[in-house]
């Protein structure tokens, strides 16, 4: 059947190491770095907001709840990873084990996941930039602030700071950029520093009271929080990513990928936890957006809620810059092998970047983050994750059963349970999401198969190579 097509693991393999080369250089420390790197922004610095007027201070077993989920799902990634270590990360291992229908269903999800991640990293971006232009006396009008609709009882049209810096990553990535390792370090230092700063400074601002009632919404409030603030982990995937450039894989893969997630866990249990104490989770309503840098604000603490908000400008730039990267690497892998216009893969012949599709990527991005409001974005990104987090999980299962031969670094322990504790706590999350945000999704879907049954399936590499 030619929509179960698939690649076959080991001349992928061969090729990627034909083509690349690349150098093993990322260590156990090194992959744990990108993945904080990756993973701290928007979540912690904004979501929290939302979050709390979901949960109330239950949002601190939110997060526990979130980070379960992709604790398994990591584990998942990280067998694929050292089993398949090519680029596409699982839009390729579904490809292998799944077939080209369904490879392509998850690259059209990955867009859908990684173009609205960058919208709403955009989205708080903004929120904590006019926070900062705010301790200089420095307003935007009112129109230019916030996308329609966002902000109750004011009027706005358009997220002018939200579609700039977009903008400006987008010329950046066109221009050729070079994730290294220092720079990288560089970045998660800053951002551990300011989540540093504000817990070792919030813990004196503590009311203990504000914590009473720990649950006011229920359990129902907390597992509904716990959907919403999933994003906070999105980006350990991009440690999977890594799969070529680490050294011994099947040792530090699922170290970095579990280490990462343990730290981030700790940081955003902590730090929601601060937060709720220190603001009673009412008053966060209407300041959504920078709800970390206003409870040091309401703490009195102006100067430590200003730095605040430079370090979180600083952790998102990075996290949007990543996320739109691998964005664009992952339309140059489907159109390379066919399932995209070819448009897709060309490569600018002075900066060598696939610099179409990086300003056609980077302005969807950028107007999105500047017409839509944030929780409508933010549910969309979750939702596409979690279904991205199933099919590696099935995956998984699938090709232990398929190829159960095939060398692979590291074993996800206990399969088929742990996966499919995964898929039972990624399907649950998504239950919890609005159903607006499914028929979005599933709209967002329909047109994909149409793309598929229209274009990408005549145009695949493998319908000319047969090699399938
Ligand atoms: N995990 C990333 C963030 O929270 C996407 O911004």
């Amino acid at each position: 059947m030619d929509l179960f097509r698939k690649k076959n693991v080991r001349s992928l393999i061969d090729t990627s190491r034909r083509n690349k080369g690349l150098k093993r250089e990322l260590g156990v420390w090194d992959l744990t770095l990108l993945g904080i790197g990756a993973i701290i922004g928007t979540g912690i610095f904004v979501l929290t907001g939302t979050g709390a007027l979901k949960a109330g201070p239950g949002l601190m077993l939110s997060f526990v709840i979130a980070g379960l989920a992709c604790a398994f799902s990591a584990l998942a990634y990280a067998e694929f990873a050292s089993t398949v270590p090519v680029s596409g990360s699982v839009y390729t291992y579904s490809y292998v084990t799944l077939g080209e229908l369904v490879a392509w269903i998850i690259g059209w999800d990955l867009v859908l996941e990684y173009l609205l991640a960058v919208s709403a990293v955009s989205s708080g971006w903004s929120g904590y930039f006019q926070s900062l232009l705010g301790g200089f006396g420095l307003k935007l009008p009112d129109a230019l602030t916030a996308a329609p609709g966002a902000v109750p009882g004011k009027t706005t049209l358009f997220n002018l700071p939200a579609f700039l810096i977009v903008m400006l990553i987008t010329l950046l990535l066109s221009r050729g950029i070079k994730e290294s390792k220092r720079v990288n370090n560089v970045m998660v230092l800053i951002k551990v520093g300011v989540v540093l700063l504000f817990i070792l400074i919030g813990v004196f601002y503590v009311k203990p009271t504000n914590w009473q009632p720990f649950a006011p919404f229920g359990t129902q409030g907390i597992f509904t929080a716990a959907a919403v603030v999933f994003s906070a982990y999105l980006g350990f995937d991009a440690v999977s990513a890594a799969a070529e450039e680490a050294r011994d894989p099947a040792r530090t893969l699922p170290r970095g990928l579990l280490y990462s997630l343990g730290i981030c866990t700790l940081l955003y249990m902590v730090v929601s936890a601060i937060m709720t104490g220190i603001i009673p989770y009412q008053q966060i309503r209407g300041h959504e957006d920078h709800p970390v840098s206003l409870a040091l604000q309401i703490a009195g603490q102006n100067w430590f809620a200003a730095f605040i908000d430079l370090g979180a400008i600083v952790g998102m730039t990075t996290v949007m810059l990543v996320i739109l990267y691998a964005q664009t690497r992952v339309a140059f892998a489907m159109s390379r092998d066919g399932l995209l216009p070819k448009w897709f893969s060309r490569v600018h012949e002075k900066y060598r970047t696939p610099y179409s599709v990086t300003w056609l990527l980077g302005i969807v991005a950028g107007l999105i983050g500047a017409l839509v409001p944030i929780t409508q974005i933010a549910e969309l990104v979750n939702i596409g994750t979690l279904f991205a987090f199933i099919m590696v999980s099935v995956s998984v299962i699938i090709l232990r059963k398929t190829q159960p031969d095939l060398p692979r670094g590291f074993r996800c322990p206990a399969v088929p349970f742990v996966p499919a504790a995964s898929i039972v706590l990624c399907a649950f999350l998504m239950s919890q999401l609005l159903w607006i945000t499914w028929a979005a999704f599933l709209i967002w879907l329909t047109i994909g198969l149409i793309v598929y049954f229209t274009y990408s399936r005549k145009h695949s590499a493998l319908n000319a190579s047969k090699a399938h």
